[in-house]
């Protein structure tokens, strides 16, 4: 007979992780605390982001899956081939991510999730909502799931299976349940960064130049960097952008004590975004909706010996949204455990402890960029220096080729090179690019001094 198996968590890494070991013949349940998100669209207000970024690692993982549904659930994605920094008097400079128009893919968090959710109707796999996990047991045999009671039933729900896998986020319970029975190194960090959702209406007529009713350039991942704080927008298929803002907690809490205060802040800030959002509604929202806020998770090990449990996604590694990884990252997780379960032949205590041993410095390293990205998105694109890097670090991966490859191209379009490898080629190229410029800088230096010593002795 097949072994048994619960997901916990329907959010988009659990969808995948069921969906994969239900194509592989586990015989697979999925609970969620939540309704299903399909038939109820009230809960998933403010849940998050409304659309994300899904790049190489996340397509890729979803192909590994099943083919025919990546298709289907990516139909309708948007790519985003660069940045787009909007300055201070409102000009724009686009910033292409690649050297040969690889984009980042913009996606309706909720299509995706939903669509994924469709595509697990199709299996064997059970979906059961409304069931939150509560308390495991760990015996020697089967793994016993608690769910906390339904409002309407007294009795709590009990189910065992051979084996777990948490996907229910930053704050999963799997995980503090996996923690009193396995010695795990944890750490949990908040940024001292809130965002709130903002949002950028199609037009009402169709813009010739952007094929459609976008106010903006939808193949762009729009950024206003003003150093300690910044918006940005992701183009979502029916003309509109989901904005969202970032700032200093204190900064957000002074802000937002008036009314004024938040519109002379957004005209000032960003001046052109009154051409394009309802500058009455974004304050309205900037004040009201929730300001969110920004959680980093690392653990180890991310099993229970024996094949009992395993964590994946947010549960294993939530990270701050500037590398547009953390799905992605889920995504991957999930590819990289189907095959440690292929090359061990289904042995789920091998699969699990490998899987441990050999995730673990990737996971670092991208929750580690991600952190770093903050200052890149926000302040360095404005840069002298830092496009000055750019350039050269684009001319030397076109000669080079393989050789040398940008960090954004290993993260966002190479799933072939782990995060750390990535990490660690990208810190050997830093070195060398920050040698160049100091060279050039001396160098510059050197011959402008020479030069005015010249002009100094032609006028006497
Ligand atoms: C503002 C923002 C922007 C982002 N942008 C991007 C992006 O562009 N690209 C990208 O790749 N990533 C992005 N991310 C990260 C991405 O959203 C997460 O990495 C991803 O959602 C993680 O999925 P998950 O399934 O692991 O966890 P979650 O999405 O958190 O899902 C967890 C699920 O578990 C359920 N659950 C929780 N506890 C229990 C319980 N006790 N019992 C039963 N069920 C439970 C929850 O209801 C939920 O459905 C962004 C994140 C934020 C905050
Ligand atoms: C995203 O998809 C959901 C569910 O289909 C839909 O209700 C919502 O309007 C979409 N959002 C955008 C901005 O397209």
């Amino acid at each position: 007979m097949s072994e048994s198996v619960a997901v916990i968590g329907a959010g988009l890494v659990g969808c995948l992780a069921a969906l994969a070991l239900s194509k592989e013949g586990y015989q697979v349940t999925l609970y969620d605390f939540r309704h299903d998100p399909r038939l109820d669209t009230t809960q998933n207000k403010n849940l998050k982001s409304i659309n994300l970024a899904i790049s190489a690692r996340g397509i890729d993982a979803l192909k590994s899956v099943d083919f025919g549904a990546c298709e289907r659930i990516l139909q309708d994605m948007i790519p985003m081939k660069g940045r787009m920094i909007h300055d201070l008097r409102g000009e724009q400079e686009s910033q292409l991510y690649g050297l040969h128009g690889e984009a980042i893919n913009s996606i309706n968090r909720s299509v995706l999730n939903n669509k994924l959710l469709d595509e697990l109707e199709k299996t064997t796999a059970e979906l059961k909502f409304g069931h939150k996990l509560a308390r495991i047991e760990w015996t020697d045999d089967k793994q016993i799931c608690h769910f906390a009671a339904e409002e309407d039933s007294k009795v709590p729900n009990i189910e065992k299976f051979d084996f777990i896998i948490g996907c229910d986020g930053a704050y999963s319970a799997t995980r503090s349940q996996m923690q009193r029975k396995v010695e795990m190194d944890y750490s949990q960090e908040y940024m001292d960064l809130r965002y709130i959702e903002l949002y950028i209406p199609a037009t009402k007529v169709s813009k010739q130049e952007y094929g459609g009713n976008f106010a903006i350039a939808p193949d762009h991942l729009h950024i206003w960097p003003r150093h300690r704080f910044m918006l940005i927008a992701l183009a979502n298929s029916d003309g509109s952008f989901t904005s969202t803002f970032f700032g200093p907690k204190d900064q957000i809490s002074d802000l937002i004590t008036s009314e004024s205060r938040v519109k002379n802040f957004l005209v000032e800030n960003f001046p052109d975004i009154v051409n394009i959002m309802d500058l009455d509604d974004a304050v309205k929202r900037f004040i009201t909706y929730p300001k969110e806020s920004l959680v980093c998770v690392n653990c180890k090990p991310y099993d229970v010996p024996g094949g009992k449990a395993i964590l994946l996604g947010d549960a294993a590694h939530a990270m701050v949204p500037f590398y547009g990884q953390g799905m992605n990252c889920g995504f991957e997780d999930v590819r990289i455990l189907m095959e440690l379960l292929k090359k061990h032949s289904g042995d789920c205590s091998s699969a699990f402890v490998e899987y441990s041993q050999t995730r673990h410095k990737d996971l670092v390293s991208i929750t580690e960029l991600a952190k770093r990205n903050y200052k890149e998105m926000s302040h360095d694109v404005t840069s002298k220096r830092f496009l000055f890097r750019r350039k050269l670090d684009a001319l030397f991966s076109v000669m080079m080729r393989e050789k040398w490859i940008p960090l954004y191209t290993m993260v966002s379009f190479r799933s072939d090179i782990s995060y750390s490898k990535a990490l660690e080629r990208a810190e050997k190229q830093t070195r060398i690019l920050k040698f160049l410029e100091s060279l050039a800088i001396g160098i510059l230096s050197v011959s402008s001094f020479k030069l005015f010593k010249f002009l100094a002795r032609e006028r006497s």
